[in-house]
């Protein structure tokens, strides 16, 4: 199967997390106008991801889907092309069973039967991919309810996207949301550059949490199935909803950054502070997330219970990004040593990526004192490398 790839993963925003299935034509076109007014573009976000609840399950005599037009005028390419107008990219979303989630969930979110692709993935895929759609979300609710073989179903689904893309000259990014069951990063690498690694991190109605985002973060680390091209997805963003400080804002985002994930935003970008727009634009974060080398981080020190150090080891040489995570509930002093990044004892620069300034160099380690439930974010630069790591990623999370 040759799936399109992507160098890093893709950055953008997507309608679930404050919409459900009350989307239309205008709600996106609101969310994309507001996404190119806050500078989201400028920052690498390109992706405007139509969620569950654009389709009410219906199909013409031929088996292609019916798009209700009052809610959708001009159809989906409609809006695809205003996205595409933005220079921005489009994305879709169906399911691999026969229905859709909101048909078996439907608490905050009743979608209609049949919203699913089985029975149709060669004919969806290509359909998407006509309407100038770059991105398809498929979801496992029905796939789930009937009992179907993720690895198989979604090597089906893959190829039907690879052919689509083929046929249209479109290229079609693939998104793996079977929530992590069955293991989904033992088998998905090659058919997809990213796939759910849990369920979800929040529910409509619902307010967005800290613990969600911890859980989710932990639940996303599997660094030996992590490489350029292939990632981990711990889910949306739920950077500036209600629910979160703007320090929780920044450990989320942060947490996000050094797993490599994809970022895509899920607030409603038009009621967007400007703090939480600098979260998501800051580009020092940004770019360890984008990193090239394209490893996920992992833990390397926990001392104390709770008192944690990732490492993402980035491109170039002796270079390191570090999250230090404070997840008891007293301020404490935490400790990144050189030689728990794979780094010798030298100079390094560290560089403070919230407030974007540099701390000085330090020859062996740098420490800080993270709040209660908080973290700190720095870059490590310019180090040298011990002669043993090789960064290969092992299962448990340090790289060997
Ligand atoms: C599942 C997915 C979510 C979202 C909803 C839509 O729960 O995991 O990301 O797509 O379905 O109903």
């Amino acid at each position: 199967v040759s799936q399109v790839s992507v160098p890093t993963a893709p950055m953008g925003w997507a309608s679930w997390n404050s919409f459900a299935s009350k989307i239309d034509y205008d709600v996106i076109k609101a969310q994309v106008d507001a996404f190119v007014a806050a500078g989201l573009p400028a920052a690498g976000y390109k992706y405007i991801n139509i969620d569950e609840g654009w389709w009410q399950g219906t199909r013409d005599s031929a088996g292609n889907i019916t798009v209700d037009t009052s809610e959708w005028p001009g159809g989906m390419s409609a809006i695809a092309d205003y996205i595409h107008s933005k220079g921005l990219k489009a994305g879709i979303y169906t399911d691999a069973g026969a229905n859709g989630c909101g048909y078996y969930y439907p608490t905050g979110r009743p979608a209609a039967a049949n919203t699913g692709s089985e029975g149709h993935y060669a004919q969806d895929m290509l359909q998407f991919s006509e309407w100038g759609f770059d991105f398809v979300k498929v979801d496992w609710c029905g796939g789930d309810a009937e009992g179907l073989d993720a690895a198989t179903t979604y090597k089906s689904i893959s190829s039907a996207v690879a052919t689509a893309a083929a046929t249209t000259g479109r290229p079609l990014t693939l998104s793996i949301c079977n929530w992590g069951y069955q293991n989904t990063w033992n088998w998905a690498t090659g058919l997809a550059p990213m796939w759910r690694t849990s369920t979800d991190i929040y529910y409509y109605g619902g307010t967005a949490s800290q613990s969600a985002v911890l859980s989710n973060f932990d639940q996303t680390l599997h660094p030996a199935a992590q490489h350029t091209g292939y990632y981990n997805d711990p889910d949306m963003l739920t950077v500036g909803m209600s629910g979160l400080t703007a320090a929780q804002n920044r450990t989320h985002m942060a947490l996000w950054a050094i797993s490599g994930a994809p970022l895509l935003a899920g607030n409603d970008l038009t009621t967007m502070t400007s703090e939480t727009a600098a979260i998501l634009k800051n580009s020092d974060v940004v770019a360890v997330d984008q990193d090239a080398r394209g490893l996920q981080g992992v833990k390397v020190a926990e001392d104390t219970t709770g008192l944690q150090v990732y490492s993402k080891v980035l491109a170039g040489t002796g270079n390191r990004a570090v999250v230090l995570l404070n997840r008891t509930s007293s301020a404490a002093n935490i400790t990144a040593r050189w030689s728990d990044l794979g780094l010798t004892s030298a100079s390094a620069t560290v560089r403070d990526l919230w407030a974007q300034s540099n701390l000085g160099s330090y020859a062996t380690s740098y420490t800080a004192s993270v709040p209660a439930g908080g973290s700190v974010m720095l870059k490590v630069s310019g180090g040298t490398e011990a002669s043993s790591t090789s960064y290969s990623a092992t299962s448990t999370g340090k790289y060997t």
